[in-house]
């Protein structure tokens, strides 16, 4: 009997459906020709979970992705809900499920395809051959620090890192640059804040157990200037919740567009793997959309939480060749493009190749 796996999908808002329905035409692609089978269960979040239910998490997702072997998000948010409350928007329901699934380590690969290097606001000498994995905590830090409170006259968060939050995202950082070039950069602000201060202490502690990487430091400010300036002396960059946030937009750029760049979200279960970007809801419904940072996300996911390293292999392969072939989205602009495709035909094109 052929292997099988439980995927949970989640869709979203705006842009998700989209891309999550050229990801599993992908998905179910390679694995017809690979000989396993997958499984979807639909489970709501965020915009469509509230016009649904009446909150950004149902139950049911909570209950429903534990029994999964993996999940898949597209994206979620858009302004028919920015005016609820914090708790009641998207927003927290994804940050919400990120803390049930207890995925707290986040990985976000930034590299430059070959075949776009036009395509980026960057001269191509200067982002040539990038390959920089972006290790961003992802359940603690300001996002979910107490106390937390919104008045009229004053608002605040709190940034806290605990010794164990801390030890086990510096552990995933340093056991991935083991398998790279061995070099960590962390990243915080330890010139001006106490939790930098001892996240820096902590990652030193870890770093005595792993002699052969490379342990630099670097504050927040200094390091979006280096991505730009000189991406590539990065090779793991590890760093907290929202410096991770914000760095991780930067370094897409790096490759010509945000819709480009995947994400697994790993921790103590089932793992989450979703595309960097946002729900796009300007452009939703148009059918423009680049769905490839999604399909690369079912490529970790086959890759980092199945174990389908052939498969995985195939889907990176056949985005390389569309687009080595000519074929764009509009995001990638006209560079060196044959053909801007809907987001549809890329799906096709890629399923196409992955099969093959
Ligand atoms: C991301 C997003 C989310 C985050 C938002 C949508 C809550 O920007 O995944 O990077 O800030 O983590
Ligand atoms: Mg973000």
């Amino acid at each position: 009997m052929s292997k099988s796996y439980k995927i949970g999908v989640i869709k979203g808002d705006g842009i998700g459906p989209e891309i999550i329905d050229e990801a599993i035409k992908v998905l179910d692609a390679v694995s017809v020709s690979q000989g396993f089978n997958l499984k979807y269960e639909e489970m709501l979040l965020g915009g469509s979970a509230i016009d649904e239910t009446g909150v950004p998490l149902p139950d049911a997702t909570i209950q429903g992705v534990k029994k999964c072997d993996a999940v898949l998000f597209g994206a979620i948010g858009g302004p028919k809900w920015d005016k609820l409350d914090r708790y009641l928007r998207p927003e927290s329901g994804l940050l919400g499920l990120r803390k049930e699934m207890g995925t707290f380590a986040n990985l976000r690969p930034a590299m430059v395809y070959d075949e776009l290097i036009n395509a980026s606001s960057l001269k191509p000498e200067v982002i040539q051959g990038v390959d920089i994995m972006v290790v961003r905590e992802l359940t603690g830090g300001i996002y979910f620090g107490q106390p937390r409170e919104l008045h009229a006259d004053k608002a605040f968060n709190t940034m806290v890192y605990t010794r164990e939050e801390v030890e086990r995202i510096a552990v995933v950082a340093f056991e991935i640059a083991m398998k790279r070039e061995k070099r960590i950069c962390s990243v915080d602000k330890a010139n001006v804040l106490e939790v930098s201060q001892f996240w820096r202490e902590i990652v030193e502690e870890i770093a005595v157990n792993y002699p052969e990487v490379e342990l630099t430091h670097m504050y927040v400010d200094n390091a979006a200037m280096q991505l730009i300036r000189d991406p590539k002396q990065f090779d793991v960059i590890l760093t907290g919740n929202i410096f991770g946030d914000i760095l991780s937009d930067a370094a897409s750029m790096l490759s010509g567009s945000i819709g480009l760049l995947p994400s697994a979200s790993t921790g103590k279960g089932v793992g989450l793997f979703e595309p960097i970007h946002g729900s796009a809801p300007d452009i939703a419904g148009q059918g423009i959309a680049n769905p490839l940072a999604t399909i690369s996300s079912a490529s970790m996911m086959l890759r980092y939480a199945l174990g389908e390293v052939e498969s995985a292999n195939r889907i990176d392969d056949a985005i390389k060749k569309a687009l080595s072939e000519g074929y764009r989205t509009g995001d990638l602009g006209d560079f060196d493009a044959k053909e801007i495709m809907t987001c549809t035909e890329m799906g096709d094109i890629v399923a196409d190749y992955a099969s093959r």
